[in-house]
């Protein structure tokens, strides 16, 4: 089985998880590759079985370094005859999207519409997305929204029983994958 993690992070929060996922691959037994999307990045996702991609949760969407990855992605697949009506599934290809978000206005909907958006991308390609993930990210540099906002007091966040929730995650998909294709 092939594996990436794709992911962006401005303040780190979203690459500590990226990192944990990373941790628990590793202790699992399973190869992989790491990127945190620069400018210029691009890769096959077809290469992959399983592809992690994350983000930071910014004015409701992905970041724009995920968002104009997913863009030129999406132009790239069309060309190439991958995005289909009805988007068939394509066997043993699987997503997983997740954010960090800080919620200070209206919680976890804020961030919904980012790890959809990551989502339908995936499906477009005809990947079965088997996870949607929403770990909690300190505010940094605005106190007042770490303290003040719908989740309360979230500075350290993502903390240990985050991680310790990215763990379980990681493994429930790997069972899902691995089961899916009697690998
Ligand atoms: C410019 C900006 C806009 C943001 N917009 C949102 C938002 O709409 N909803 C939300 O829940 N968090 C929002 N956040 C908070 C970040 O999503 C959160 O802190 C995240 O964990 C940062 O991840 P990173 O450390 O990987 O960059 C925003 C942060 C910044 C800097």
């Amino acid at each position: 089985m092939k594996i990436l993690i794709l992911y962006w992070s401005s303040t780190k929060n979203t690459e500590r998880v990226s990192n944990r996922i990373a941790d628990t691959l590793k202790k699992e037994g399973k190869s992989f590759e790491i990127v945190k999307v620069e400018e210029d990045f691009s890769c096959n996702l077809f290469d992959y079985n399983l592809v992690f991609l994350g983000t930071p949760v910014i004015e409701f969407l992905p970041h724009k370094r995920i968002l104009s990855f997913l863009k030129e992605q999406l132009t790239f697949h069309r060309r190439e005859g991958n995005v289909k009506l009805c988007c068939p599934k394509v066997p043993g290809k699987y997503a997983v999207c997740y954010c960090t978000y800080s919620g200070p206005h209206t919680g976890k909907r804020e961030a919904i519409p980012a790890v959809l958006y990551m989502g339908q991308f995936f499906e477009h390609l005809g990947f079965v997305v088997v996870g949607e993930w929403y770990t909690v990210g300190e505010f940094k540099g605005i106190e007042k929204a770490s303290l003040q906002g719908k989740l309360g007091d979230i500075r350290g966040r993502p903390n240990e029983d985050d991680l310790l929730d990215i763990d379980n995650k990681v493994r429930e998909v790997l069972k899902e994958v691995e089961i899916a294709n009697e690998l």
